[in-house]
C-alpha cells in the first residue's frame, strides 16, 4: 500500500511536470494519452487494484478515484488555458494581416517556341529580300501534287501519307509546304522570292522525331539567272544565321524530289561539335533540308517560261530545325500544354 501511495504521489509531480511543459494542444493530447488514456498509467494502477484485498480496496478506491479526477480537473485546465491562447493567436494573426503585403505576381506570358523560331527564320529570309507567304492547309490534289510533277501514279506520292477530306475528293491536308509554290507562282510577277512556313499533315505513326502535324516552311526564288550556286549560298547564309556561327560548313549530295532538278541534300557541320556529338551521330554533320533547282514542268504547270526563267527552292522541317537549335529531343513537346516544358524555351 505504501508502494502504491508512493506511485500514486509520483505521477501527480510527473503530470503536473508534463502539463506545464506541454505548449500546444498536440503536446497536452500526447500527455492526456500517457496519463489518462486507456493504456495510461492511471488506467495501470486501476488494473492493479483488481487483484486488491477488500481491506486495501476500501483504502486504494478512493486514493486512486482522486487521483484520476484531480489528473482529469488539471488537464481541463491547462486546455482551457491552451485553446484561449490559440483563440487569441487566431485573433492577432488576423488583425495583424497586413492587406497590402500580399500581392500575386503577375502572370508572366511567353513566346510559344514555334512563335520564336518562326520569327527567326522569317527575319533571316526578310533581310535577305524574301517576303513571307501563307497559304492554304486544305488543298487540292493539283496544288499539292500535279502542280509540283507529281502525277496520279507517281511512286512519291507513296512518299506521302495524304490525309484525304472524305467530303470532297481530290482535297487534302497539305502534305508539305512546297504545295504554296504553284499558287504563288501563278498570281505573281516574276522575279519573285518568297519564305512560307506553315503546318503540313500527314498520316504516320509518331514517334520522337515524326508527328502527324508539323510545321515546314519553303524557300523558292524565281529570276532569270538563278543558279545552284545562288541556292548554296543562300542556304549557307541561312544557316549560319539561324545557328549564329560563322564556322558553320555545309555539303552538297545529290538528292530526289520530282519537282526540282538538279534535287540536293544540305548538310551541316555539327553546330555543337568539332570532333562529333550525340547529336550529330558522331559524324560531324547533320542532315537539314531537301533544295533544288525548280523543275522546268513545274515552271510551265504556273506559265513561266523555263528557257528564261530559272529557279531554286528549298524545305525544311521546323521542328527538327529547332530542335537542333534549342536542344528538344521530343517533337510532341512542341504541342505540350505542360507549362513546366514550355517555360523551358
Ligand atoms: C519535302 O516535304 C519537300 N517538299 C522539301 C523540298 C522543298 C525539297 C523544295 C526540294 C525543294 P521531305 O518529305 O523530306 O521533303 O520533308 C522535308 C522535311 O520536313 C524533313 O526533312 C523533315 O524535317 C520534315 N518532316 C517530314 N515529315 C515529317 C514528320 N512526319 N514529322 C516531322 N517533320 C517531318
Amino acid at each position: 500500500m505504501a508502494d502504491i501511495n508512493t506511485t500514486i504521489s509520483q505521477i501527480k509531480k510527473d503530470l503536473a511536470a508534463a502539463l506545464s511543459a506541454a505548449q500546444t494542444l498536440d503536446a497536452l493530447e500526447a500527455v492526456r494519452i500517457a496519463f489518462l488514456g486507456r493504456q495510461g498509467l492511471i488506467a495501470e494502477l486501476m488494473v492493479q487494484l483488481k487483484t486488491a484485498t477488500v481491506d486495501e480496496k476500501r483504502v486504494l478506491g478512493p486514493a486512486l478515484n482522486e487521483l484520476k479526477t484531480w489528473a482529469q480537473t488539471e488537464f481541463d485546465a491547462k486546455k482551457t488555458i491552451l485553446e484561449n491562447s490559440a483563440a487569441q493567436a487566431d485573433i492577432d494573426r488576423e488583425r495583424q494581416f497586413d492587406v497590402t503585403a500580399y500581392r500575386y505576381q503577375p502572370l508572366r506570358g511567353g513566346l510559344h517556341v514555334y512563335t520564336k523560331f518562326i520569327r527567326q527564320l522569317s527575319d533571316i529570309f526578310i533581310s535577305m529580300g524574301y517576303e513571307i507567304v501563307d497559304g492554304p492547309e486544305v488543298v487540292n490534289e493539283y496544288y499539292n501534287f500535279e502542280a509540283l510533277n507529281i502525277p496520279g501514279d507517281h511512286p512519291a506520292r507513296a512518299d506521302h501519307d495524304t490525309f484525304w477530306l472524305q467530303h470532297q475528293p481530290g482535297m487534302l491536308l497539305r502534305t508539305h509546304t512546297s504545295s504554296i509554290q504553284a499558287r504563288e507562282m501563278e498570281k505573281r510577277d516574276l522575279p519573285l522570292a518568297l519564305f512560307a512556313p506553315g503546318r503540313c499533315y500527314r498520316n504516320e505513326a509518331t514517334d520522337a522525331t515524326h508527328n502527324f502535324m508539323f510545321m515546314q516552311a519553303e524557300a523558292i526564288l524565281i529570276s532569270k539567272n538563278a543558279s545552284v550556286a545562288q541556292l548554296i549560298a543562300t542556304a549557307h547564309a541561312f544557316l549560319k544565321a539561324i545557328f549564329e556561327t560563322d564556322t558553320l560548313e555545309i555539303r552538297v549530295r545529290p538528292g530526289y524530289f520530282p519537282f526540282v532538278e538538279p534535287g540536293l541534300e544540305i548538310d551541316a557541320t555539327c553546330p555543337f561539335c568539332t570532333s562529333g556529338c550525340a547529336v550529330c551521330k558522331r559524324t560531324g554533320w547533320i542532315e537539314l533540308m531537301g533544295c533544288g533547282m525548280v523543275h522546268p514542268n513545274v515552271l510551265r504547270a504556273s506559265g513561266i517560261d523555263p528557257e528564261i526563267y530559272s529557279g531554286f527552292a528549298f524545305g525544311m522541317g521546323i521542328e527538327r530545325l529547332a530542335m537542333l537549335k534549342y536542344g528538344i529531343t521530343d517533337i510532341r513537346n512542341f504541342q505540350s500544354i505542360k507549362m513546366q516544358i514550355l517555360e523551358q524555351w
